[in-house]
C-alpha cells in the first residue's frame, strides 16, 4: 500500500510562493492501476516526483509498503528507489547508448554482475516486445518503441511500483493503445502497482481501476473509474468525462421540448448490464413502445457503462409498470426526466 498524508510542496520563485501540492491525502492499494488526472499546472508531475523524492516535500509523509520514504536518508533512498520505476513523456533515454545498454543502465548502478545483467536485459527486451532491436540507438526507434525501452529500463530492478508521468502523451492514438496494453500486461503479470498521471480521460477509462482528479494541488474527487464516469460531481471532472462521452445532456432541453408524450427517462447502465437486452426485454414484456433518443455506452476496465435517454410511450399504467420493473428487477438505474 502507498499512503500519502498531508503532503505539500511549495516552490519559492523570486518572492513568490507556488503551492504545487497542497496538503494532499491519498491511499493507493497494492496491484492497482491508479490514475491521476488534471489540467496543466494542477500539480500532477510534482505529486508523482514527490513519491520517489525527485522533489523534496515541504511537509507530509509518504509510505510505500513498510518504508516511510519521507524519513529515509539519501543512501537508504537510493536503495528504496530501486523499488520505484518511473517512465516519462519524453522517454529520457540515453542517446549514445543502444536499447540494451539503456536497459542495462539501472542494473549497472545497482551493481548487478555482467552475466546477470545480460540475462535480465534479454528478459526485459522480450517482455516489452523489442526483440531484434537490441542494438538500435534511440534515434533509430519510433516513439512507441522508445517508450518500450523506457518501460523496460524502469522495470529492470523488479520494482514494486511504476510511476508514469504522461507516458503516452507524445504518442499517436494507436501507439498509445499498444503502450497502455503493455502496462496492463505488466500490471497483471508482475502484480506491480502503477500510478499514472495524464490529462487524457480515455487513458483513465482504458486501464485504470481508480482515479483521482487533481486541481490546484488538491484532489477534488476520487473513486472507482466507473463511478466517476457515471456520476462526476465536480465541474472539472464533468469536463474530463465529456472528453470521452461528449456532453450527454447537451440536447436535453431540446429533447424535453420535442418529446411531450409518454415518459422521458434516463437509464444508467453500469457494468455487464450495459447492453440492449433491457430495451428488447421491456418491449416484449410490456405493451409499450421505446424510442432511444440519445446516449452513449462505452467500455471501461470493469465493464461497460453509459446512459441512454429513452421515451416510453403507452398506456399510463403500463408505462408505470415498465419503470417499476426496471427499477426493481434490473441493475439499470432509472431517472425520470419528464412525463406527460
Ligand atoms: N521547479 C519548480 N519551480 C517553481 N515552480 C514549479 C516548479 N515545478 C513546478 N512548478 C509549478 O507548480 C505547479 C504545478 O506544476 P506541475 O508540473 O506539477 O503541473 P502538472 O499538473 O504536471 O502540469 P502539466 O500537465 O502541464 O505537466 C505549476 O504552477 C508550476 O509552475
Ligand atoms: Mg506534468
Amino acid at each position: 500500500m502507498i499512503s500519502i498524508e498531508g503532503l505539500s510542496k511549495i516552490f519559492r520563485l523570486n518572492q513568490k510562493q507556488i503551492t504545487a501540492v497542497d496538503n494532499l491525502d491519498l491511499t493507493i492499494q497494492d496491484g492497482e492501476i491508479f490514475g491521476v488526472i488534471g489540467y496543466s499546472g494542477a500539480g500532477k508531475s510534482t505529486l508523482i516526483r514527490l513519491l520517489n523524492r525527485l522533489e523534496e516535500p515541504t511537509s507530509g509523509k509518504i509510505t510505500i509498503g513498510e518504508q516511510e520514504i519521507t524519513a529515509l536518508s539519501k543512501d537508504k533512498l537510493r536503495v528504496a528507489r530501486q523499488n520505484i520505476g518511473m517512465i516519462f513523456q519524453h522517454f529520457n533515454l540515453l542517446w549514445s547508448r543502444t536499447v540494451s545498454e539503456n536497459i542495462a543502465f539501472p542494473l549497472e548502478i545497482a551493481g548487478v554482475s555482467v552475466e546477470e545483467r545480460e540475462k535480465r536485459v534479454n528478459e526485459l527486451i522480450d517482455l516489452v516486445g523489442l526483440s531484434g532491436r537490441e542494438n538500435a540507438y534511440p534515434s533509430q526507434l519510433s516513439g512507441g518503441q522508445k517508450q518500450r525501452v523506457g518501460i523496460a529500463r524502469a522495470l529492470a530492478n523488479n520494482p514494486k511500483v511504476l510511476l508514469c508521468d504522461e507516458a503516452t502523451s507524445a504518442l499517436d492514438p494507436e501507439t498509445t493503445n499498444s503502450i497502455l496494453d503493455l502496462l496492463v500486461d505488466i500490471n497483471e503479470r508482475l502484480g506491480l502497482t502503477i500510478i499514472l498521471i495524464t490529462h487524457e480521460m480515455h487513458v483513465i477509462r482504458k486501464i485504470c481501476n481508480r482515479v483521482a482528479v487533481m486541481e490546484n494541488g488538491k484532489i477534488v474527487e476520487k473513486g472507482e473509474v466507473l463511478d466517476v464516469f457515471l456520476k462526476p460531481k465536480q465541474p472539472v471532472t464533468k469536463k474530463f468525462v465529456e472528453q470521452v462521452m461528449g456532453n450527454q445532456d447537451g440536447d436535453l432541453e431540446q429533447l424535453l421540448v420535442d418529446h411531450t408524450t409518454g415518459e422521458l427517462v434516463r437509464l444508467h447502465f453500469v457494468g455487464e448490464s450495459a447492453n440492449q437486452a433491457l430495451i428488447s426485454n421491456i418491449s416484449k414484456e410490456f405493451n409499450i413502445e421505446v424510442n432511444i433518443l440519445q446516449g452513449k455506452i462505452t467500455q471501461t476496465k470493469l465493464g461497460a457503462y453509459g446512459t441512454l435517454i429513452v421515451q416510453i410511450n403507452g398506456e399510463q399504467n403500463e408505462v408505470k409498470n415498465t419503470i417499476h420493473f426496471i427499477k426493481e428487477k434490473t441493475s439499470v438505474e432509472v431517472e425520470v426526466l419528464a412525463h406527460a
